[in-house]
């Protein structure tokens, strides 16, 4: 059996993880990191990109891990793009969607389908700064602190229930770049814990 077939067979007691993103890809990366460690509960079956150039499809590949890329730019409608997302989902045995950087607000298309199956990351402390911008933001308002947030996703942008944060300070002098470098850190380790919970959450209910 080839590393891609092994990928889409689940190993027994594993959670089978799609990562959706369109960028750089480092939680991606915390992930298959994670992956690695032999009592981790999931393994990665598909990461699907939206946009063709994402240095996270080449973190995938180096990994062996199945790709996928649809762009938006090739639908009409959202809903078209989502349903056609929705069909490769089908295809590989996926317990959990991680969106990691994914750059799409989506809609209950994909989402309802999923619903308490699909996970984001949020580089705030939510439900502070839902959106874009959320560094700037915190230093703007004078905030002490920031952090990322592990949540599941609902149709409401940034409105899921809040699996883990982690918190960072914001220093003096910081700017959004430095303090987008110190999130990032929590980032990484966040993701992996985060879905450490939710597959002991899934293993106490089969
Ligand atoms: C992260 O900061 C994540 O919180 C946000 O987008 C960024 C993605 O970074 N949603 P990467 O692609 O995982 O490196």
């Amino acid at each position: 059996m080839g590393n891609l077939e092994q990928q889409k067979t689940p190993k027994p007691g594993k959670l089978g993880l799609a990562v959706l993103i369109s960028g750089r890809g480092s939680n991606l990366q915390s992930i298959i990191d994670a992956c690695r460690i032999d009592n981790f509960p999931a393994q990665i079956n598909l990461v699907l990109s939206n946009t063709p150039d994402a240095y996270g499809l080449v973190r995938a590949k180096e990994n062996d891990i199945s790709t996928r890329i649809v762009s938006h730019k090739d639908f009409e409608t959202k809903a078209d793009f989502e349903t056609e997302i929705l069909s490769i989902l089908d295809e590989f045995n996926i317990d959990l969607v991680c969106l990691a950087g994914f750059m799409r607000i989506l809609s209950p298309t994909l989402i309802t389908p999923w619903e308490g199956r699909i996970i984001n990351i949020h580089p705030s402390l939510l439900p502070k700064y839902k959106g874009l911008h959320t560094h700037q933001r915190a230093i703007e308002a004078g905030d002490t602190e920031s952090g990322c947030t592990i949540h599941y996703v609902t149709p409401g942008v940034d409105e899921g229930e809040i699996i883990l944060q982690k918190s960072v300070p914001i220093i003096d002098g910081d700017t959004a770049d430095s303090l987008a470098a110190r999130v990032l850190t929590q980032e990484h380790i966040a993701y992996p814990e985060a879905i450490r919970i939710i597959a002991q959450k899934h293993h106490s209910l089969s």
